[in-house]
């Protein structure tokens, strides 16, 4: 039996941070709606993170920065009516925490009340300690994003893996310890060497989350339309395709479509009956 499904029933963020004491590793998936959340969440993933990559994989974005407050709520009361064990986290997509700490937290207690979620995630390092601070002092946990941050995908100039030299690994490390420092309760390190990973890992408190980051952090997270082929994308480096969803859609669909046209759906198994003798019934009353 999986030690961490016997163990909780449902995942806190003193259970995550736990984790970490334990070094018992923490696993994390996206899920923008109901079917796709519930399986996730019975299969015993930890934590289910209602991303702004939804504007991507969902909805067909070029990018995540068109995202809104209002399409993540939509999703996230979707994927909070399926989930039952794992911890919910919920994105501040770009512009809900760059005009004013306020805003962000506004739009932070609109997901806790309207939404259901436990966490809020927002990008960012030194710069966002102090909205950090600002919404953990409202009772509302905080999950920092530092590395390679697609919301910053004009200030970076394209999505470039992070902290290959030392000065932007040291900038790196100031960033974890920063957030760390603000109460934020875990980090997600996207796209860095491994290497730095190992080190921010070594040197936090609370669990890194690695996507593009390597093995050694103290949990992975991956968008859940990457790991079952779904993202109609040559798969990055760091995504392993654990299955080809795309192919049997494709391969049902086509099924679907040729047994429509060679008449063989639906068959009399699939279809309703009247009872025994209402036919000839009928027929004698209509003539
Ligand atoms: O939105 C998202 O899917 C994310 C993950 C990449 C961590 O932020």
């Amino acid at each position: 039996m999986d030690h961490n499904l016997a163990a909780v029933s449902k995942v806190t963020v003193p259970w995550i941070l736990e984790r970490k004491l334990l070094a018992e590793r923490i696993s994390c998936l996206t899920a923008y709606d109901y079917p796709t959340a519930r399986l996730v969440d019975e299969a015993g993933i930890d934590l289910i993170l209602v991303g702004d990559s939804l504007g991507q994989v969902v909805l067909g974005y070029d990018s995540t920065v068109p995202v809104t407050v209002e399409e993540i709520l939509h999703h996230l009361r979707a994927v909070r009516r399926a989930t039952r064990r794992a911890l919910l986290v919920a994105d501040l997509p770009y512009g809900a925490y760059h005009v004013s700490d306020e805003k962000a937290l506004e739009v932070a207690i609109r997901y806790v009340k309207e939404g259901g979620a436990e966490a809020v995630k927002l990008e960012g390092g030194r710069k966002r300690a102090a909205i950090i601070r600002r919404l953990v002092d409202a009772e509302v946990p905080v999950m920092a994003h530092i590395g390679l941050t697609p919301q910053s995908i004009h200030a970076m100039g394209g999505y470039r893996v992070q902290g290959r030299t030392l000065d932007s690994a040291s900038e790196l490390l100031a960033d974890a310890e920063a957030v760390e420092e603000a109460g934020a309760f875990a980090l997600v390190l996207e796209g860095i060497p491994r290497e730095l990973s190992a080190i921010v890992t070594q040197r936090l408190r609370i669990p890194t989350l690695g996507i593009g980051a390597g093995p050694d952090c103290d949990g992975q997270i991956l968008v859940f339309h990457d790991l079952v082929g779904l993202s109609f994308l040559p798969p990055a480096k760091f995504v392993r395709p654990y299955t080809d969803m795309a192919a049997s859609l494709r391969q049902a669909f086509a099924r679907f479509r040729e047994d429509i046209i060679g008449g063989r759906f639906p068959d009399d198994s699939e279809s309703y009956h009247w009872p025994v003798g209402l036919r000839e019934e009928f027929e004698r009353s209509s003539g």
